[in-house]
């Protein structure tokens, strides 16, 4: 397994609760007349630490699913291919989506789930992520709740992971592998 260093704290856990409050806050008010439950699509792994935390603080009714996407073959960079690896079993067409990711790069995993939550025919479908990497961008995604606007760097903790470790670091770090 390769070694990993933690050169700098990027996001701090009281930042993240802050926006995590304010994003919350906004959703609320957003869907505050919605007539049906939300659907809550969490996207497997990395987001589900980012959706706990922002899930609780939600008033609106709410449904929750999950979805496993992955357009990362190698560790440092992506390929453009993107594979699903679970689907959703929740029922979705008619009603109002909210995709939760914990980032997008270069869009291609937000832009082909959005494409492939579509064909349920919900009635609308929403993209929320922690952190967005525009400088990564291959693919333009419509983005309706973002965390953070990070540089390219590569990031790990709060979800994100290296090798599948490092997830649960209450923060976000910029990291690169030990030399
Ligand atoms: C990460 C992240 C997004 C995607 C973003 O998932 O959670 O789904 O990559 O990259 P993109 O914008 O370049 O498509 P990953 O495949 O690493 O899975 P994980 O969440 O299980 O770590």
């Amino acid at each position: 397994m390769t070694e990993i260093n933690l050169d700098r704290l990027l996001v701090g856990r009281d930042e993240i609760e802050r926006r995590v409050a304010e994003l919350a806050e906004q959703i609320n008010a957003d869907y505050s007349d919605a007539t049906t439950p939300v659907s809550i699509v969490v996207v497997l792994k990395g987001a589900v630490f980012f959706a706990m935390d922002l899930l609780r603080r939600l008033s609106i009714p709410a449904r929750i699913d999950f979805v496993q996407a992955s357009s990362y073959h190698g560790s440092f960079d992506s390929t453009g291919e993107v594979t699903l690896q679970k689907d959703i079993t929740m029922a979705i067409g008619g009603t109002d989506v909210l995709l939760i990711e914990d980032i997008v790069d270069t869009g291609l995993t937000a832009s082909w789930l959005i494409e492939h939550l579509e064909t349920h025919r919900p009635r609308s479908i929403r993209l929320a992520t922690l952190l967005s990497k525009p400088d990564r961008r291959r693919l333009p995604v419509h983005i309706d709740y973002t965390g953070f606007v990070i540089p390219d760097a590569f990031v790990l903790g709060y979800g994100l992971d290296f090798e599948e470790g490092y997830r649960h670091l209450p923060e976000v770090y910029v990291a690169s592998p030990k030399s």
